[in-house]
């Protein structure tokens, strides 16, 4: 028996709306092999096609095509013992019923889980209750509640089934600050601690970045890429500089850059002090490979354009997932790795 919690092969899902001359493909052969204790996290733009994955996951969405195995079991063929294994988490509580309280949803979904041992489903509660500082809610009308308190019970009740796999979509969405870092805080604690297995999605790059392990870019329902996070950020660490030049740049120069990356530029001109002339020139430049920074260097020098210093900007998820999108169209080149 294998040790991937979910081994999701080639899945696929083509909506086909009635009277639709062409079909949807939401999501295009998607092969994902996740083991205990992960956080994947599956990013893109809206209509990248991660609601489709989670709800394909959660057997709301039967696949097209491709097999989707959790726990072992078949979600299509052996859905009950399949589901019997995952806690699901929609975006703004959805899988909560507003007019029970916290607890009445926790038994309520408990027992729909076929969980006969209601002490120990009491204690999990409890523990989750108390983790996201909720217990003195427990006996309120989920309505009554704040969206931040509503996705916590949204996870308390997932949690308390402990779940083999958790599955969260826009976990994060429509919480303030605090209730956010909490709710990564709480996600990181399911999987590296209890051994949970963890897929969200996100189109907050920031949240990806601090909480997934790895993650799954889609866009248009294709991969984009499949990488940890660590690996994707260094794949493009060589690549983005800040420059700052004395005086302005020539469109000459401006042209010759252009040629070589991703270039932005920032005119800072200083004005009073009756300097009229000194100024500088800021620019962010994204090069294809570790060459095109030498190729810079090397236009710079040619004009005679000084360079008062130069640093590496930090990569983030988000300027990776830009960079990824825009080779997509065919305006950047591909990245080295495979
Ligand atoms: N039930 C549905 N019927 C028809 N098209 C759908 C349905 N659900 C999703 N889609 C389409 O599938 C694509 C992916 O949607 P979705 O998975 O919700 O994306 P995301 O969650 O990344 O925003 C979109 O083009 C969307 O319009
Ligand atoms: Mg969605």
């Amino acid at each position: 028996m294998s040790d991937l919690v979910v081994d999701m092969k080639s899945a696929r899902k083509v909506f086909r709306r009635r009277r639709c001359d062409k079909p949807v493909v939401a999501l295009c052969d998607l092969s994902l092999a996740i083991p205990k204790g992960e956080i994947l996290g599956l990013l893109g733009p809206n209509g990248a096609g991660k609601s489709t994955a989670i709800r394909m996951m959660s057997g709301l969405v039967t696949p097209t095509s491709g097999t989707i195995l959790i726990g072992g079991y078949d979600v299509v063929e052996q859905r009950p013992e399949a589901l019997s294994c995952v806690g699901v988490v929609l975006d703004r509580a959805r899988t909560l019923y507003p007019r029970m309280t916290p607890w009445e949803n926790i038994q309520y979904f408990g027992i729909m889980k076929g969980l006969r041992d209601t002490e120990r489903l009491r204690i999990r509660a409890g523990e989750w209750l108390d983790f996201f500082n909720i217990a003195e809610v427990a006996d309120r009308p989920v309505n009554d509640l704040s969206m931040g308190t509503k996705q916590k019970v949204s996870l308390a009740v997932a949690l308390a089934a402990e779940p083999r796999v958790v599955l969260l979509d826009e976990p994060t969405v429509g919480l303030d600050v605090m209730s956010s870092l909490e709710l990564r805080k709480a996600i990181k604690r399911m999987a590296h601690e209890e051994g949970c297995t963890v897929i969200m999605t996100t189109h907050q790059m920031d949240v990806a970045e601090d909480v997934c392990d790895r993650v799954c870019i889609l866009n248009e329902g294709r991969v984009l890429a499949l990488d940890t996070v660590r690996r994707l950020l260094d794949v493009f660490a060589f690549r983005a500089y800040t420059l700052t030049l004395a005086g302005s740049l020539t469109e000459e120069v401006r042209t010759a850059l252009s040629g070589l990356g991703q270039v932005e530029v920032r005119e800072k001109w200083l004005d009073g002090f009756g300097v009229s002339h000194s100024g500088y020139t800021v620019i962010d430049i994204d090069v294809p490979d570790e060459r095109g920074f030498f190729d810079v260097m090397g236009v710079l020098e040619l004009a005679a354009v000084g360079v008062e210093s130069v640093t590496r900007r930090e990569p983030c998820l988000e300027s990776v997932f830009l960079k990824l999108a825009g080779e997509e169209d065919g305006s950047f080149r591909q990245p080295s790795y495979a």
